[in-house]
């Protein structure tokens, strides 16, 4: 495994193996880190490259001011400097794939396909943007801890939380990593981000869906409908899962992508990195 920092972007990242371009970008609060199955799994057919998002693992936050839409740029920018500028698979998880849609329609030439897990299109209810804002300041001024213990039992599915200590312990440990100052910029930015809905029934790529049969922050069958508006998608549900199959069913959420990225609805690349 290469851990290396993109000296034009700032950004920390990871890359394993070699193969056609897969794009892991993590959840919040989180980072890199909550790939390593996936980055074990992948790489040995595809040059997986899992960076850390401004603030999150080892990259700094450099602005204050972030939305979704100069993320999506950050990526495309951070691709055009770590990679030789063919076209990638943009692997998402929630936060990662609310940077999904802007990147698809800000860098549609830049896409192979689109995989988004545990995520939405559909903007924050009023309520909700209201919550991310408290909970901006709250965690400004005592610390990210109180977050952190209420993410970490809605992120996880049942098994996860009273049957595998370990995966929570490892889970709490990547959250408490993120500094409040980070938490809140991503806070503020998720608040105010667009509704992508319009442009699903638009997307001309090959789209994978993946869903957790006990995620309750980004339910099955709300991740379900939207799948159905986006041409040809494909749908997976990851049975026991919560918010994080990647972590709590690593074995079953890297089957169902290897499944879709080895299937015949890629088209074909004949990059190698
Ligand atoms: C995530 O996992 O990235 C968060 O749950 C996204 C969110 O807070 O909406």
């Amino acid at each position: 495994m290469r851990n290396e920092t993109d000296s034009k972007t700032g950004m920390a990242y990871v890359r394993e193996g070699k193969g056609p371009l897969l794009l892991l970008v993590h959840g919040f609060p989180l980072s890199s880190a909550m790939w390593s199955a996936q980055l074990e799994a992948f790489s040995g057919k595809f040059c997986v490259l899992a960076p850390d998002l401004p603030g999150f693992g080892t990259s700094p936050l450099e602005d204050e001011e972030i939305t979704l839409e100069s993320l999506a740029d950050l990526l495309a920018n951070f691709l055009d400097n770590v990679t030789g500028g063919e076209p990638v698979i943009f692997l998402g998880l929630s936060m990662g794939g609310y940077i999904g849609w802007p990147f698809a329609q800000r860098h549609r030439d830049r896409l192979r396909a689109l995989v988004q897990c545990h995520t939405r299109a559909t903007a924050d209810t009023g309520v909700v943007a209201r919550g991310r804002r408290q909970s901006a300041i709250q965690v400004l001024a005592e610390g990210p801890q109180k977050l952190v213990g209420e993410m970490l039992n809605r992120m996880t599915g049942p098994e996860a939380r009273f049957q595998k200590p370990e995966l929570m312990e490892r889970l709490q440990a990547i959250m408490s990593e993120a500094a409040p100052a980070t938490i809140a910029t991503f806070q503020l930015a998720m608040a105010t981000r667009a509704d992508s809905t319009g442009m699903l029934p638009g997307l001309d790529l090959p789209v994978l869906v993946v869903a957790g049969e006990q995620d309750h922050i980004t339910p099955p069958d709300e991740m379900r409908e939207m799948a159905d508006l986006i041409p040809g998608a494909r749908y997976c549900l990851i049975r026991g899962a919560g918010h994080m199959s990647p972590m709590e069913r690593p074995e079953e959420f890297n089957r169902c992508v290897l499944d879709f990225l080895e299937g015949d609805s890629l088209p074909a690349q004949s990059g190698v990195s």
